[in-house]
């Protein structure tokens, strides 16, 4: 048994961006739509989320034109709420933090997690949301690639520097944080560097806060290009059928 399995979980609220277009994956659709094992991807992450101990609920951002969302099974679900979100994530993101203000206490713990990414393994959220967590926290990735710096000559990427491998982590999500202290530094983030706030952890930087890095699973990679649908589906179907379900 974890740690967070034997002690009780404070209440948190999760947020989850969804208003993208997901133009990367070059499909008729936004990608949180896309099918995967037949249901549409942001199902999959709904259905992986509401399964979270110590959930409060969860506010999905999706775009002002979305038909989609309210025919899933998930939308009637009382757990679950719907804001319109903005241009960028942090807009959508920053949305849902509003909403959240006038429904929850501003300590409360806002984990903020991508529609893309179905695939994260309980076992991290237990310890994002345990007492080994800071109240700053992030799950990522430390890096196992060599990293290398490139500018672009005569239209071809080059090498400027490999860095230090050891000081590098791909940041993932969920990120954690108290629901106010999160949505002022989105805000004056957001004022000062926009194009720097590409993640939560980025506006708590900026803030002067230092995120807790927590290493987390392989399988919570975003999916964003078409080779990650296959990908997470052969991931899916192998849970599946490690929980004794019919594929
Ligand atoms: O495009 P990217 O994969 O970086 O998007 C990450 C997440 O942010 C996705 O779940 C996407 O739907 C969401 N997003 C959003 N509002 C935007 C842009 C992206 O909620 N304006």
């Amino acid at each position: 048994m974890t740690a967070v399995n034997a002690r009780a979980v404070e209440p948190y609220w999760v947020v989850v961006p969804a208003a993208g277009s997901g133009k990367r994956m070059g499909a008729d659709k936004p990608k949180q739509y896309l099918p995967l094992l037949g249901k549409p991807l942001i199902v999959h992450t709904l259905q992986n989320i509401l399964s979270w101990p110590g959930l409060a609920g969860i506010v999905v951002a999706i775009a002002a034109d979305d038909s989609e969302f309210k025919a899933l099974p998930q939308a009637a679900d009382p757990r679950i709420h719907t804001v319109i979100g903005g241009a960028e994530r942090a807009d959508s993101v920053l949305a849902a933090l509003e909403y959240l203000s006038n429904r929850a206490v501003p300590e409360t713990s806002v984990l903020v997690h991508d529609a893309a990414r179905p695939l994260v393994a309980k076992g991290d959220i237990e310890k994002l949301i345990g007492p080994e967590s800071a109240a700053i926290a992030l799950l990522a990735q430390p890096a196992s690639d060599t990293v290398k710096r490139a500018t672009t000559e005569h239209g071809v990427a080059v090498v400027t520097e490999t860095l230090p491998r050891d000081q590098i982590w791909l940041a993932q999500t969920p990120q954690k944080a108290p629901l106010q202290l999160l949505k002022d530094s989105l805000q004056s983030g957001l004022r000062e560097n926009p194009t720097a706030i590409t993640d939560e952890a980025s506006a708590l930087e900026l803030a002067g806060y230092r995120p807790q890095l927590m290493a987390a699973c392989r399988t919570n990679f975003k999916i964003t290009q078409p080779a990650d649908l296959l990908l997470a589906e052969a991931l899916l179907q192998q849970q599946r059928t490690q929980q004794g379900e019919p594929s």
